[in-house]
């Protein structure tokens, strides 16, 4: 069975804390919030309860998870060497949504490494996650609180939907604040490479670091686009709806828009099947004289924050609302937009690029 207890994110009642921190200690999984989505944590020194996390989640054993530490102090017990750069980053970035990779240290099971030398380690600003780290007085392995392939959860809500009955403990603190996840920054390179882009951007980082590379989309997705069925493979990120992305490469968004209502009146005269749109405020008018459309408005085009907090939520709704095809466009690669994108593209069995 899967307790849950409702907080305040602010100000989390120690009693339920201990009773977290406890199950933590005693190898059991709990699910708690962090700025940037809800994680599914176990002890990260005990390689049992780790591999209680790839079965409630099912997720591959080659896929590793991210070691949560209270702050730079804990990182000695977890990583074998700091590259120059460390000092920097965390005290500009920790706590917050910035995943450091090290080398590991062998106190570290191998499964959450899957097997390999490197460590994940981020220190989370949520005052939940802190508090637990704190009650607990340990490190904590923790993936994204969802089943494997869908859609990270930014409510308690969205984790019971995908976990009860399979974790002992829900922590639901409310939304989480920023919504996507970390940044992800291979350490053990140089220059470092972002491995993922997310809550910390790009611009940010090279300010402080100067440059770092971005990892080259992985060949998967371009065979799947090439597949003639796209959306039969299963994604990372995947909301069950079909989710078409219309990249707006020229900046133009009319453009993007357009090529929308195109498909939204293609697939309305040939199918019968649902379709619903993720857009913001400023376009939501565009689609007010089409029927049978469910409309959901991110956000404001001027506040990416928000539209990257609500990201997930939007796929969440539209996919139990029932809806078949989800259609969207990007929001540019500055700041945020960038790990907005990533995620989009993820979601997506297909992208049109105009
Ligand atoms: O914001 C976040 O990072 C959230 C919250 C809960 O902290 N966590 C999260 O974890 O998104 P997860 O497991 O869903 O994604 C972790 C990402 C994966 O892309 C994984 O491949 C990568 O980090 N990763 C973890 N350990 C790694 C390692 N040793 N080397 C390279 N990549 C690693
Ligand atoms: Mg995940």
């Amino acid at each position: 069975m899967t307790e849950i207890f409702r907080l305040d994110p602010f100000n989390p009642d120690p009693n339920i804390i201990h009773k977290a921190a406890q199950i933590i200690q005693a190898g059991g999984l709990v699910a708690f919030p962090t700025e940037t989505v809800y994680g599914l944590g176990a002890n990260a020194f005990n390689s049992h309860a780790v591999q209680r996390i790839f079965l409630a989640k099912g997720r591959p054993a080659n896929d590793p998870l991210i070691v949560h530490i209270q702050n730079k102090d804990w990182l000695d017990k977890i990583v074998n060497n700091r590259p120059p750069k460390t000092d920097l980053l965390v005290n500009r970035f920790w706590p917050g949504p910035l995943t450091l990779i090290f080398p590991r240290k062998s106190e570290i099971p191998l499964n959450v490494t899957a097997g390999g030398n490197n460590v994940a380690v981020r220190a989370p600003s949520h005052p939940v996650a802190q508090a637990l780290l704190a009650a607990s007085g340990l490190p904590i392995a923790a993936p994204s609180a969802n089943r494997f392939g869908h859609t990270s959860p930014t409510q308690a809500s969205h984790v019971l939907d995908d976990l009860s009955g399979r974790i002992d403990l829900v922590l639901d603190g409310g939304e989480c604040p920023i919504g996507l996840e970390s940044t992800v920054l291979d350490l053990t390179q140089d220059p470092p490479v972002i491995l993922r882009p997310g809550g910390v951007p790009r611009e940010e980082i090279e300010q402080l670091i100067g440059k770092v590379r971005l990892a080259t989309k992985d060949k998967s997705k371009e065979t799947e686009e090439a597949l003639p069925s796209p959306g039969l493979m299963e994604r990372h990120y995947s909301p069950h709806s079909t989710l078409i992305l219309v990249e707006n490469i020229t900046g133009n968004r009319e453009i993007a828009i357009k090529k929308i209502l195109d498909h939204v009146s293609q697939v309305q005269q040939i199918t019968r099947k649902s379709i619903g749109i993720l857009t913001v405020s400023e376009e939501t008018h565009y689609y007010e004289s089409v029927q049978d459309l469910e409309v959901i408005s991110l956000g404001s085009l001027n506040n990416l924050q928000e539209i990257g907090r609500n990201l997930f939520a939007g796929m969440r709704t539209l996919e139990q609302a029932g809806v078949e095809i989800i259609l969207t466009t990007d929001f540019g690669e500055q700041g945020l937009g960038l790990a907005i994108r990533d995620r989009l593209r993820r979601a997506a069995s297909q992208i049109i690029r105009v």
